[in-house]
């Protein structure tokens, strides 16, 4: 069925559909039994696929991405579909317009995406009022990251704003630090950076009563070296877990032409493309920690096999984005069923 309307939706810009989908959706709540609609047609629930990961219990280990619900107003909407969790944000200290458009391009040849949205969000304050007045009714992570324009020797203090708002209103809370549309992002994941960040917040951590985990976001890009620095930051320092991968800057392998990436421009590419090196990162960590390190597995997963081979290669948890929007609606649904018949 969706592949039948595809078309329709894909002949419009992918921001202005985006937009008409959170707009969509927001019209529905007002609909009445419309969203039950919603639930009863692609929610599906089975005991199997329960989970309880960094001490947080998943209904399901599908969820959804960070940068689908980027101001944190359409979780419970999107939970309809499915979802074991959603992941809002990335969010900011401060409201931010990100680049200017066109900043979103689908490559309908490899099943990818690229954008260079450049975390445009309504700022933290925004979604903590929403999230307040809309008890969430699925479990909800955070994804929080410094401002365009802060530099770097002053990134953590953005992320300390965040967390601080934050805190008693999600269930987890995720460090973007391998956004590449923002410039000089990718340098906090230099270790010395990554460790001032994550001791500024575990410290804060302390002074709270109840326990949140903190995830950090990797790029596929780092090298391996790299890799390792980040995963023993991460095992000394006490971080709760890592989220593999954000989209990556590389070209390689695609089936799209030369000219039509030159006239698309930089961005992050996500979708089909990303499997094989996300699944690879994931194989690595979960050798590297032995498997005591949760992971949630993203980049590149467009179907049910994908999605368990994941779970098979050590994750904990999957998210999807790209391949929601190319497989519609029933993706989540789609995967879960298949997990439960073939999960032993
Ligand atoms: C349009 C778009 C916007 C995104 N925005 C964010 C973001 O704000 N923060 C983030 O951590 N990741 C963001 N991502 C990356 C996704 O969360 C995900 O890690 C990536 O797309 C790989 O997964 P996929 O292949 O299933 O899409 C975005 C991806 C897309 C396509």
């Amino acid at each position: 069925m969706y592949k039948l309307i595809r078309p329709l939706l894909f002949a419009m810009q992918p921001e202005k559909i985006h937009d008409l989908v959170v707009n969509g959706l927001k019209i529905l709540r007002d609909v009445p039994l419309a969203r039950a609609c919603v639930r009863m047609l692609f929610n599906y629930k089975n005991s199997k696929l329960e989970r309880e990961v960094f001490g947080v219990t998943f209904k399901n280990p599908v969820g959804l991405s960070a940068g689908f619900d980027k101001n944190g107003d359409i979780y419970n909407d999107m939970s309809d579909f499915g979802f074991g969790f959603i992941e809002v944000g990335t969010l900011t200290p401060k409201p931010q317009d990100g680049n200017p458009q066109p900043r979103c391009f689908r490559l309908l040849k490899d099943e990818a995406i690229i954008n260079r949205m450049g975390i445009n969000n309504k700022g933290v304050k925004y979604a903590v009022s929403y999230i307040k007045r809309h008890h969430p009714n699925c479990v909800i992570g955070a994804s929080i990251t410094k401002g365009k324009d802060t530099p770097v020797e002053q990134a953590a203090k953005d992320y300390e704003i965040c967390f601080e708002y934050l805190y008693d209103i999600v269930d987890y809370i995720a460090l973007n630090v391998s956004c590449p549309n923002v410039k000089d992002l990718y340098k906090l994941q230099d270790v010395t950076n990554l460790s001032e960040i994550i001791d500024k917040l575990l410290e804060l951590r302390r002074m709270y009563d109840d326990y949140r985990p903190i995830l950090l976001k990797i790029s596929p890009d780092i090298p391996y070296t790299q890799l390792d620095e980040i995963i023993d930051t991460i095992l000394v320092s006490g971080l709760d877990g890592v989220i593999a991968t954000n989209t990556t800057i590389s070209r390689d392998g695609l089936k799209t032409d030369n000219k039509t990436l030159d006239a698309i421009g930089n961005g992050g590419l996500s979708g089909a493309p990303l499997f094989k090196k996300t699944l690879d990162f994931v194989s690595y960590i979960a050798r590297k920690t032995g498997g005591s390190l949760p992971i949630i597995a993203s980049g590149g997963i467009m179907s049910p096999q994908q999605a368990k081979q994941m779970l098979d290669a050590g994750a904990s948890l999957v998210q999807v984005y790209s391949g929601f929007i190319y497989n519609g609606p029933g993706f989540v649904k789609k995967i879960n069923k298949y997990l439960v018949k073939n999960i032993k």
